[in-house]
């Protein structure tokens, strides 16, 4: 009976320490996420202007560009995985002796879980772009010294990303078949990348 009313005042206090934060925990996950992205545009459109006479030069801003989105990545996920943690207090209130803990709704609210999962889609996409280009110019980038750069990068973002992506799935349950499907798009390509060069 006073079920309703407990619910009510914890997710007060939930909204209370989101609005204290500078970014709601929905806006900093798509912040992260998006610089991401950015990043991965710059890269794909390096990759897009690789050609066999500009190799030497494009194929190290390549590798350089994979180096800044594993970094990113990396910051993105301490990030999103920081978020989570500050929302471990109420995950405690609903395994403790609250019977429907699993039917409370997500510490993100819906249309920012939406939001979350709009930007994934992005990122999903512009990285499988990229990857794609990649892979597609093995012949000219395998004739450069960054062929085995080009690998061990490529090996560190297909871990970090793989990471990432599960990290932001688990925060958006709301999306989260979607967003799952994206990421099992992605996965091989990034398997693949990393394979392309040994
Ligand atoms: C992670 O959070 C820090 C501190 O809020 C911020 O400066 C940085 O840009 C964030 N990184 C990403 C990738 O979101
Ligand atoms: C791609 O090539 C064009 C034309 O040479 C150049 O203006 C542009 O800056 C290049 N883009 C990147 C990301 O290197």
């Amino acid at each position: 009976m006073h079920f309703s009313k407990l619910l009510a005042f914890y997710m007060s206090a939930a909204s209370i320490h989101a609005a204290a934060q500078s970014l709601s925990p929905g806006e900093g996950i798509i912040l992260a996420i998006d610089s991401v992205t950015f990043l991965s545009q710059n890269n794909l459109e390096r990759a897009q202007n690789l050609t066999e006479e500009n190799a030497l030069e494009v194929g190290g801003e390549i590798v350089q560009g994979f180096g800044a989105i594993v970094k990113t990545v990396t910051g993105a996920l301490s990030n999103v995985t920081i978020l989570k943690s500050s929302e471990q207090p109420r995950d405690s209130i609903n395994g403790g002796s609250i019977l429907r803990a699993r039917q409370l709704p997500s510490p993100i609210p819906s249309v920012d879980q939406h939001a979350i999962c709009n930007s994934f889609r992005t990122f999903i996409l512009i990285h499988q772009q990229l990857l794609s280009i990649v892979i597609g110019e093995k012949g000219i980038l395998s004739a450069t010294p960054f062929t085995a750069p080009l690998g061990t990068v490529l090996r560190s973002l297909e871990g970090v990303v793989d990471t990432f992506a599960f990290a932001v799935i688990a925060l958006v349950p709301g999306c989260s078949a979607h967003a799952t499907q994206l990421n099992a798009y992605l996965a091989p390509t990034l398997s693949e990348a990393a394979d392309t060069y040994p």
